[in-house]
Formats: C-alpha cells, structure tokens, sequence
C-alpha cells in the first residue's frame, strides 16, 4: 500500500480513522499533486479496511483546515490544457467521493478556515464541526478569482440547500463566513470553542450514526426547493436576475454565469454525472484569460503587496499607540473610526469642539448600524467609541506617536496645522497628509523633521475602503516608509507605495477615465451609451455619474494648478477634449455635480440622483453620431493603461503588484482585468496586440493613445509587466 504523503491515517482502538492533512512541504494544505495521490491512496486503503473502520474523522494539524486549490498550478493551465485539468479534479473528487459512500461515517473537524477546496472536502463529510477559532473563514469564494468549485463544491451545495440557497448565499458571491454565520446560514452543523470539544462531537456523531449516508445518497432525495422540473422551482427564479444583474454585466467575467450554468444543468441528472458538468464548466473557466488575471491580482499580487515587497527591509516593525487625526470632515471621521477599529487610541481634532464632535458622531452611527446587524456586540461598540476622544484643543495632542491630516485640500492650511502641533506630539511622530493631489515635498516644506512627513492617501467611505496609497516625498526616510506601512496593514488596510508626483498613481489615473467618459459626450455621443459602456466595461461606477460625485470644480482645479506648474517648468499642458464639456456645464448650465444639486445628472430635493439631464442631448449629443462600443469601452480602459506605463516610466510607480492592486481597490479599474497592467499583459496578442490596438485607437481619437516607449520596447522585446 502506497504511504500516503500529505494525509496521516490515525486509527485508534475503536476503530475511528483519524485523517490528519498535513502537507510537510507547505504551510498550509492545498489541492497540488501529493494532496491528489495521498487521497487516491486513503480512499484504496479505506475500501480495503472497511470491515475493521468505524469512522473516519478528518482534520488538519495546520492553522487553517486547508487552504484550496492549488493556483501556482492553474496559472499554468493553457487553453490547450482542457483535458488535463479536467481530469486533475476528478482524481480528487472521485477519492472524496469513494470515502463519502464507504458507508461509514464521515466528518469534518473544521479547525481553522477553510475555503474553497477546504470546504469542499467538509461537504463531503456527512457531519461538519467548526471550531470557532479567530479569524476563520468558512466558504466557497472561488468565483472571487474568476473560477469555480469544482471539487464537487456546487454539486454538493445545491443538493445541501437547493439551488436558490446554494447560489445566493455561497457560489455567486463567494461569501467567507465566520463559524456562527455559516451555522447559521447552513455551512456547518455544529460549532464549538475547543480542540477538545470538536473532536468529542465528531466521534459521538460517529457513534450515534454508525451506517450515516449523505442526505442525496438516501433513497427518494429530492433537492429541497425542486429543481427546473418541478413546478414550485419557477417561483424562485425572478430573484435571481435582480441578485446576479451587477455581476452578469457585459465585462468578460464569466464565472457567475457558468455557475448559474452548473448549478442548473447539474440539479437535473444524478450526483455523478453533475460531477461532470461541473468540471466542464470549471475547465473553460481555468483554461481561459479572466481567471488568470483574477488568480494573479486577487491572490499573487495582493499577497505580494500586503506582505511587504515594497517595505524598506531590516526596519523593525512597531505600533502606533495613539493617533491624532487633524480635521474632522468626511475623511477625518472616517480615518478616526478605521483606526478605532484596530485599537488605536484616536485624538480627533478639528476648529471647535462641535465639529470635532461630529466626526465622532459618524463612528457613533456606524457602531450603531454594526449593533444592530449583529455584526458586533454593543460592549465592543462601546469600547470602540471610548478610543476617539474629540477636541478643540491641540494641547490634547500630547503622547500621540502619528499624526494624520485631513484639513481642507489647502496647502497653506496643511502647513499651518502641521506647525501648530509639531511640537505638542511625541518628538519622534510619523507625520502624515492625507492630501489626495498636493506634492508631498513641497508640503513637507517648513516641518521640521521632514524625513518623518509622509502621504497616506485614504480612499473614501474610509471604512469600506479597502486601500491606502503611501506617498514618498523627496526627504522621506526608510524609518517613516516602514512605519506608514505598519501602520496601514495595522489598521488592516492594503498599503501601496509610490514616489511624489501631483496626483500620485490613483487620483492622476482615474481622471483619464473620467476625462474619456465626458469627452465622448461632448463628441456627439447619447450619454446613456457612454454610462452604458462604462458599467459593461465591468467599472464599479459609471463614469458621468462618478463625476457628478466628485464634483465638477475639482477637476478643473486640478487641471488649473497642473498647467500652471507645467508651465513654470517651461511645459506646455495639452487640452483635453474634456476641458470643454465641463467648463460648459459650470459656466454655461450652473452644474456642478450632486453637491450643486445639478450635474450630468438631475436630483431630487432629498438628492437623490434622478434621470440623466435632458439638456446634455440637446447641447452635446449628435443624433446619430455613433463609435463603435468596443472603442468607446477601450478608450477609458485604454487611457488609464496608458498613463500608469508612463507613471513607470516616470518612477512614480515601482511595482507592478502596486498598480494592479491600486487599480482595483483604490479606483475601480475593473476586477476581471487583474488590474491596470495585467489588462495590458492579458490582452489579446499580449503587448504587442495592445501596442497595435493603442496606435488605431490614436489615429481616430487622438495622440492621446499614443503608446508609451517603455510599452513599445517590452512589447519588441517579448517582455510582460511584472516584477520578478
Ligand atoms: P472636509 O471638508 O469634509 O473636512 C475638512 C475638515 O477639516 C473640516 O471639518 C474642517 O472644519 C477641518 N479643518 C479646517 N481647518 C482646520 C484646522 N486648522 N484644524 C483642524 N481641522 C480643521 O474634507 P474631506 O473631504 O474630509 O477632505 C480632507 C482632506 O482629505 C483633503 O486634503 C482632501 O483632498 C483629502 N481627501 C479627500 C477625499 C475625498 O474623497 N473627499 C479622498 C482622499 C483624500
């Protein structure tokens, strides 16, 4: 009998089989080869020592109960490789499958997270026990990456909890849940506080249910809530469209819609053959570019970026005690309760202690929401609350080890706000800005320890933005980098690292797309077709109504002092076709945007945003004027693309990982893409198919598209973004 590497078999006096995953080359479990041979070999043993087998409990001697598939391995699945991934997943699936009908019982002890194949491992266990251990996970989140499960993942789902269940509570959002929500949402059947407790359950399971069997394996199983056939089925399906509308939308992301696929087609033939189309489905998903992207941002870079690659080395890492947050509008409130949250002690200071007060208020309501939702206890809300105490005075100042600002975007403010307190905090506090546009450097001008002045761009609502954007001024030191980063991840934020330039990466980089978006308005084209053409795109915003949020005077603001400094360096700034349209709807219309109650948008009294503005046709639309969509899309997508390979070729940005993950997290470059330069790396003929693409779109819509020379030569040279 073959020893199995990665799975220890544990068999005790009673005859209980213990299976411990233990992978002794990794730190945690995952589906990779020597997972598939050793449970091959498990099941062979299993079936050959049936008679002497009472049960069979499996657990993992890892942190995490196990980790997933193996995605080093599906980054390399070509589009030629079909047939072997397929048969990759059914190795595994069908050694699962042997245990799950040996006629014996069979648990999951669930001691740490376990997503995606982990859990699919736990559906095919007839009884499922987590531990309630801190930070652990609990689903199947692979649609997240542009694939599915396909360990039996939705074949067993649905036959768990109906098809409706099945995919709007797991497969189409990919929901991580804590142990209690996935007892309460039907993940698990039992969640308990101790090793000890866990393993007592599972061996009582097993002595109360000596011939269990999977509910579908018992003869007469229906899929609760029926299936296509059954005439009760047709009452659940309207639900679904409205659920699935914003994931389904044009961009090429098609994950959900295979799953929808898999789930249905599967729920009408039997347990083994719904097996197999859920590989076929899988294997279309893996073999394809979507996925790739999705796998290389959403786990590769993301890992890069959160781990550290861009942090000075060899400075040790510390925490902030005590944060003095400075202004306390929409990002001040919303930087006090982010930090709150993690733990820090927060001294939020505005010009009177009224407003001061009312950045409080704001962590108030969102402790209150989160209470109520039974996302956390009032006792902690509570303590939360204590943390943040609001104030006039800068004299409370005193002891606080970081400082972060957020005045009005006035350069002379800033500066006077940073000497008033400069010498009331610790004498060696970080300093920063959270400016969104000012260069660092010139900012840093008149505080007096400059290696400590630093930009952290927070992204707004702060608390549901997962990114921060550091920005290194010219006399920042390593010291100050390392602990902005420390400081960031502790208040468990991803943290991206760019050098000073106006605008930096994020904010430079969205105002191409939304430069495109207005410009193609005032070009001729329906607006509702540019809106359109953003959200199939796969924008999480559409572009006239971004703008419309944002305000329409802040760009022209920007573009002003952006000329204005080109100009003092001898540049002259080209206009964008953009300039004009929004220099109308100020000038001309009196629209501002939401805030003005007026922008390419109508809104309600209660500013609630109506129909897209009559006025805009009438003043800009040419009928008939039309461009073909995939241009329309490719211009925003492209414009954006084009301007970070500049912002490399500047040193603004020094990491590939960096502008993919800010793409996406910070300003809402499309997730299927795996950001700004995977677009670039996965479109089709690679680099030199988007040199080509860049070029055409140039000829028609101007020198704008024209490609960068670091694009051109990594496209001659046969090279690919990335920063191996
Ligand atoms: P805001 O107008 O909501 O808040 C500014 C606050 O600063 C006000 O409460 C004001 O009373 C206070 N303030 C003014 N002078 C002060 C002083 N001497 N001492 C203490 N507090 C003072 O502005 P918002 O939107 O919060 O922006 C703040 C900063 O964050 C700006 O630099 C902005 O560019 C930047 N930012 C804004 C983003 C956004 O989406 N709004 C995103 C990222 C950065």
């Amino acid at each position: 009998m073959t020893q199995s590497t990665t799975i220890r078999w544990e068999q005790d006096e009673t005859g209980i089989v213990t299976l411990v995953l233990d992978d002794p080359n990794q730190s945690a479990n995952t589906m990779n080869q020597a997972f598939k041979d050793s449970i091959a070999a498990i099941a062979d043993r299993a079936e050959a020592e049936r008679d002497s087998i009472r049960g069979i409990i499996y657990t993992s001697a890892k942190k995490t109960f196990f980790a997933g598939g193996d995605l080093k391995d599906m980054m390399k699945a070509g589009p030629d490789d079909a047939q072997r991934v397929f048969e990759t997943g059914t190795g595994i699936k069908a050694a699962l499958r042997r245990i799950e009908t040996l006629g014996k019982p069979v648990v999951a002890a669930i001691n740490g997270a376990a997503l995606g194949g982990g859990y699919e491992i736990a559906l095919a266990s007839h009884h499922r026990i987590a531990l309630d251990a801190p930070g652990s996970k609990i689903g199947l989140p692979e649609v997240t990456l542009g694939l599915l499960p396909a360990g039996g993942g939705v074949t067993r789902t649905v036959r768990l909890m109906g098809i409706a269940d099945a995919l709007l509570k797991v497969l189409l959002q990919g929901t991580q849940y804590s142990p209690k929500r996935a007892l309460d949402n039907g993940l698990v059947h039992e969640v308990v506080a101790t090793r000890e407790e866990m393993i007592e359950k599972a061996r009582a399971f097993i002595d109360a249910n000596p011939e269990s069997q999977q509910p579908w394996d018992k003869p007469g199983y229906r899929i609760p809530g029926g299936t296509p056939a059954n005439p009760k089925f047709a009452a659940n399906l309207p639900a679904f469209p409205a659920n699935l509308k914003k994931q389904l939308a044009g961009a090429p992301y098609p994950a959900p819609r295979n799953i929808l696929a898999a789930a249905v087609e599967g729920s009408q033939v039997d347990f083994e053959n719904a097996l197999v189309i859920e590989a076929r489905y899988f294997t279309e998903l893996v073999t394809g570019q979507t996925a790739k992207n999705m796998i290389q941002a959403f786990f590769f870079d993301l890992q890069a970026v959160n781990s550290g690659a861009n942090r000075p080395k060899g400075i040790e890492s510390r925490k902030v005690r005590k944060v003095a947050v400075l202004g306390a509008g929409m990002m001040g409130a919303g930087i006090a309760y982010s930090c709150a949250r993690a733990g820090i002690e927060v001294v939020l200071k505005d010009v009177s202690a009224e407003s001061a007060a009312k950045g409080k208020a704001y962590s108030e309501k969102l402790c209150e929401k989160a209470v109520k939702r039974g996302r956390t206890t009032q006792e902690k809300a509570d303590a939360l609350l204590a943390l943040i105490t609001p104030t006039a005075d800068p004299a409370d100042l005193a002891g606080c080890d970081a400082v972060i600002e957020a005045v009005f975007e006035d350069p002379a403010l800033k500066h006077k706000v940073f000497q008033e307190i400069q010498h009331i905090v610790e004498p060696d506090a970080l300093l920063c800005s959270n400016t969104s546009t000012l260069p660092i450097s010139a900012l840093a001008e008149g505080v007096e320890r400059q290696g400590d002045f630093i930009g952290l761009h927070f992204f707004s609502p702060v608390d549901k933005m997962p990114l921060v954007e550091i920005i290194k001024g010219e006399r920042t030191g390593d010291e100050a980098l390392a602990r902005a980063f420390d400081l960031v991840r502790q208040i468990n934020k991803t943290p991206i690292v760019v050098n000073d330039s106006r605008g930096f990466f994020t904010s430079r980089v969205i105002g191409h797309f939304i430069n495109e978006g207005v410009a193609m308005v005032g070009e001729g084209i329906e607006p509702a077709s540019v809106e359109q053409a953003a959200a199939q795109a796969g924008y999480p915003a559409k572009v006239l109504s971004l703008l419309d949020e944002l305000t329409f005077t802040l760009p022209r603001k920007i573009r002003e002092e952006s000329r204005q400094a080109l100009a003092a360096e001898g540049v002259e700034m080209p206009v964008h076709p953009a300039e004009g349209v929004i220099d109308r709807m100020i000038d001309d219309f009196g629209r501002k945007g939401r805030s003005s109650g007026a922008g390419f948008y109508e809104y309600g009294e209660d500013g609630r945003r109506g129909p897209l503005w009559p006025g805009l046709r009438e003043h800009f639309t040419k009928p008939g004027y039309e461009i073909p969509f995939r241009d329309m899309q490719e211009r925003m997508l492209f414009s954006e693309a084009l301007d970070t390979v500049r912002l490399l070729e500047e040193g603004v940005l020094t990491s590939v990982a960096d502008a993919n993950i800010g793409s996406i997290f910070g300003i809402g470059f499309p997730g299927w893409t795996g950001g700004v330069l995977q677009y670039i790396n996965g479109y089709e003929g690679g680099l030199p198919g988007f040199v080509a693409r860049a070029r055409e779109l140039a000829a028609t819509y101007g020198d704008r598209f024209l490609p960068p020379a670091l694009l051109v030569e990594k496209a001659q040279k046969g090279e690919r973004f990335s920063d191996a």
